[in-house]
């Protein structure tokens, strides 16, 4: 079985390349390296392309016999999508449409979209569940449930079946550490605090300390990377073994505050560091933890690294990141 993987030198997508090629799969990675690195495609076949570009992907579709897409390839920074909405549009919902266009041409009707939390805005309730309301707050949410809607009205006519993931916060790093967490700019708190323990920030700041939580900090739902791969694959298997197109929140479950996330980061690294206080971020609900029961009764998916694993797995892949720069 061979997968494209869409964005495969990323942060999430490289884990999923690494775990699809554990279980057996054929891995081709499409990634035109604008943020991922040519480094994380230690697994399957790099093909340098843009998933914009409708001639580079009917190339690999007619070159390779693939069974099914898994979709990485988005820009992710809140604040930006705000800035640059059309940047964010063109790219996550466009270039999305040509990805589309292409593997319907090609034949290939099994999709895998990463999705986000950001799909809920300021939530109803929490836990939260995949029929609450969705009304994101922001161009990079409403990028994504664009991306939804267009894959819900794609099934019946075109024969499309897909899965969309809403991630909630994902975390850690491959625990061998050939793999993890680097955006740039980097934004992710746990990454940062990481980069405050290390000496290379002088101060982690927490954005905001009067909201509507225990600590006054933002709860939100850390998941480990692999947790999320896992996902996939029983997500793939799932549409290969006949499944109806669905939506999975993937999440732990539990919510941890920012003072928790740095006490965690100073507990397992053992390092002391400074951490300022200073106001809110601009479109940061105080509370996103999600209900996973969805995945937990249909794809029999299990989140089983907790928090300070998490956080050590971080710490022993951003280690080695730092001292190779
Ligand atoms: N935070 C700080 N200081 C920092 C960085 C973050 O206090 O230096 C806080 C944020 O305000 C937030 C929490 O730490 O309360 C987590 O922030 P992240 O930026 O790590 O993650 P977000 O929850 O903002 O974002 C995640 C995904 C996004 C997605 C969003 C959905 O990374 O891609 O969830 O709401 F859009």
């Amino acid at each position: 079985m061979s997968i494209l993987v869409a964005g495969g030198c990323g942060y999430i997508g490289s884990h999923v390349c690494k775990m699809l090629s554990r279980r057996g799969y054929d891995v081709i990675v499409a990634d035109n390296l604008s943020h991922g690195y040519e480094d994380n495609a230690k697994w399957g076949k790099l093909i340098r392309a843009d998933i914009g570009d409708r001639a580079a992907l009917d190339k690999i579709f007619a070159g390779h016999k693939i069974d099914a897409v898994m979709h990485f390839c988005a820009y992710i920074e809140v604040g930006e999508s705000v800035q640059e909405p059309a940047k964010y549009y063109h790219n996550n919902v466009a270039n999305t449409l040509v990805l589309l266009d292409s593997m319907l041409a090609a034949g290939v009707k099994n999709f895998i979209f990463s999705s986000t939390a950001a799909v809920y805005g300021t939530p109803s309730r929490v836990p939260i569940e995949e029929d609450d309301p969705k009304v994101p707050i922001n161009p990079y949410g409403r990028t994504k449930l664009m991306v939804e809607r267009i894959l819900a009205d794609y099934d019946t006519p075109y024969g499309l079946r897909s899965i969309a993931f809403r991630y909630f916060n994902a975390a850690g790093a491959d625990p061998d550490t050939e793999i993890g967490e680097a955006h740039v700019p980097e934004t992710h708190l746990i990454p940062l605090v990481l980069d405050a323990a290390l000496g290379v920030r002088d101060s982690i700041k927490i954005y905001g300390s009067d909201y509507n939580t225990p600590d006054g900090t933002c709860l939100r739902d850390y998941v480990h990377v692999n947790d999320l791969a896992d996902a996939h694959i029983r997500g793939l298997e799932y549409l290969l073994n006949g499944g109806a197109s669905n939506i999975f929140n993937l999440g732990s479950g539990s919510g941890y505050s920012v003072r928790e996330i740095i006490d965690t980061v100073r507990k397992v690294t053992g390092r002391e560091f400074r951490v300022e206080e200073i106001s809110r971020r601009a479109g940061d609900p105080d509370v996103l933890v999600a209900k996973s029961d969805k995945a937990r009764d249909t794809l029999k998916w299990q989140p089983s690294i907790g928090l300070e694993e998490i956080v050590s797995t971080a710490w022993k892949w951003h280690q080695k990141y730092r001292s190779n720069k």
